[in-house]
Parts: C-alpha cells; sequence; structure tokens
C-alpha cells in the first residue's frame, strides 16, 4: 500500500511538472518596475535597458510587456542597421514593426504586449524625437532561445490545403484516355508528358465544342 502511495505521488508530481513546462512561458515587464520611459529633462532612458536585458532569459512564446506611454514607441526589429540607425524611415516592413497602442495624443499611458516569435536577435527601440530617445539608452537587444517553441495560438496554421469545388464539368467528364497508351520508362519522362499534354489539349477542345453545342 505504501509503496502504492508513493509510486501515484509520484506520478502526480511528474504530471504536473510537464504541465508547467508546456505552459512555461514568461511575460518580462520591460524595466521591472521602472517600466519604459524616457526623461526628456534629462535627456536620459528611465533606466539601462540593456542591463536589464542582460539579467532574463527569453524564449519563444514569451511576451515583452511595454508599460509605458505614448511619449516613446515600441519598434521591433530583427534588422541590426535598423537598429543601429535609431529610424525605421528605411526599414523593410518584413522585418521591422512598430506596436501601437491606438492612442494618438502625448503622454497617455499605455501597455504594449509584444510576442517573440523570431528565435535568435531581437533588437527593440523608441524612435521618438527623431531618434533622440534611442541614442540615450531607449534601445536594447536580446536573444531567443527556442525554449519550449512556439504555443498554438501564435503559431500560424498553414492554409487549408486547396479542395476542388464538387459538381461542375470535372463531375460529368468522361475519364481521360491517354492516346497510344500509358507511356513507357524507356520513351522518359519527356515524351510521356508530351503523350499526356496532347491527351489533355484534346480533352480541352473536346469540352469546348460540347459546351459550344
Ligand atoms: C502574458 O501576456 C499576454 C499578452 O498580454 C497575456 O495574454 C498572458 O495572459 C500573460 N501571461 C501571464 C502569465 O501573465
Ligand atoms: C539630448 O541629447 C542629444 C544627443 O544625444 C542632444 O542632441 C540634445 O540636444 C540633448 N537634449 C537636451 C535637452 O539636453
Ligand atoms: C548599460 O549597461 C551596459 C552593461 O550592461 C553598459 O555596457 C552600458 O555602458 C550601460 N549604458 C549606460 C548608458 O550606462
Ligand atoms: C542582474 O543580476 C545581478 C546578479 O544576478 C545583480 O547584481 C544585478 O543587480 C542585476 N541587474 C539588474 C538590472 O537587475
Ligand atoms: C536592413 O535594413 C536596412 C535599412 O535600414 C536595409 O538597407 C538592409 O537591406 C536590411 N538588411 C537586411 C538583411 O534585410
Ligand atoms: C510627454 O510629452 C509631453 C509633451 O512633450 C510632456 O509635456 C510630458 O511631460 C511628457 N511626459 C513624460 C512622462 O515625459
Amino acid at each position: 500500500m505504501a509503496s502504492n502511495t508513493k509510486i501515484n505521488l509520484t506520478v502526480i508530481a511528474f504530471l504536473i511538472t510537464n504541465v508547467a513546462a508546456a505552459t512555461g512561458y514568461t511575460n518580462h515587464t520591460v524595466g521591472g518596475d521602472v517600466g519604459w520611459f524616457f526623461d526628456s529633462n534629462t535627456n536620459t532612458s528611465a533606466t539601462n535597458y540593456s542591463s536589464w536585458a542582460a539579467n532574463q532569459t527569453f524564449n519563444l512564446g514569451d511576451y515583452l510587456i511595454f508599460r509605458t506611454s505614448t511619449n516613446q514607441t515600441v519598434i521591433q526589429t530583427y534588422n541590426a542597421t535598423t537598429y543601429q540607425s535609431c529610424t525605421m524611415d528605411d526599414a523593410s516592413d518584413t522585418d521591422t514593426f512598430q506596436y501601437n497602442g491606438g492612442s494618438t495624443g502625448f503622454d497617455q499611458s499605455l501597455t504594449i504586449a509584444v510576442p517573440l516569435t523570431v528565435e535568435g536577435t531581437n533588437y527593440y527601440f523608441s524612435d521618438a524625437e527623431d531618434g533622440i530617445q534611442c541614442q540615450r539608452g531607449m534601445a536594447f537587444e536580446i536573444d531567443v532561445s527556442h525554449g519550449n517553441g512556439l504555443p498554438p495560438s501564435l503559431n500560424q496554421p498553414p492554409p487549408p490545403p486547396h479542395v476542388e469545388p464538387p459538381g461542375g464539368d470535372s463531375a460529368q467528364s468522361p475519364p481521360i484516355t491517354i492516346a497510344g497508351g500509358s507511356p513507357s520508362l524507356n520513351n522518359g519522362a519527356v515524351a510521356g508528358s508530351g503523350a499526356e499534354s496532347r491527351a489533355m489539349l484534346g480533352l480541352f477542345f473536346g469540352v469546348t465544342w460540347s459546351l459550344m453545342f
């Protein structure tokens, strides 16, 4: 009895550990309690964001949570040149994204959640005040590891396979017979496909002909 109980507890502990691992994604609040802010009077960022980032481990499926205001922007790029330039003016929209809270006025507080969906180096900066914020500390880079991989919620499913709609001509077409029988291996692929396309052409004209009358 006692050993059964022990085994059951071991199994339960094992299950709990695995559930925790399966859902083990982390939300990283950028800058910790300080948030993502720039002080225009002192011309400095609220904290050293590079040091903040250096103390974290980032994995696919984690989020960066920017607690900020509309005085700053949140730009994500995978392009080191764009990052170093502190502007997204010349950036490609395939590697650089601006996250917007939807507000337009200055000084409105907002929280922006940025999912980490690409492994490797990700760069972040604020391009506000013509890049001065970025030049003065509103910039950091992180290295995103694979971890548990993307959760289904962030993993875009591939488009569904194309399915021919039922009915229409295909339902009524006669079975395709290739003139001269099936292409033999000796004739090679080119000759075989030639016979096939001539057969398809014949079928096409046949269908067109029957549609006309
Ligand atoms: C992390 O942030 C995302 C996006 O805001 C949210 O959907 C999720 O519930 C958060 N997870 C935790 C554990 O707070
Ligand atoms: C802030 O620093 C930038 C250079 O990084 C400088 O051009 C600008 O004049 C400074 N602004 C103030 C208010 O000191
Ligand atoms: C921020 O911290 C990094 C080390 O994490 C250091 O190299 C850098 O000089 C610091 N930046 C400022 C503006 O102090
Ligand atoms: C990073 O972690 C080290 C020790 O692990 C600590 O001394 C340091 O203060 C931390 N830095 C930040 C910005 O949290
Ligand atoms: C990175 O962005 C710059 C413009 O900021 C562009 O000229 C360059 O081609 C980009 N690099 C890659 C690898 O896409
Ligand atoms: C945000 O910008 C506005 C306009 O430039 C300024 O009046 C306000 O003090 C700024 N707020 C902060 C928190 O820097």
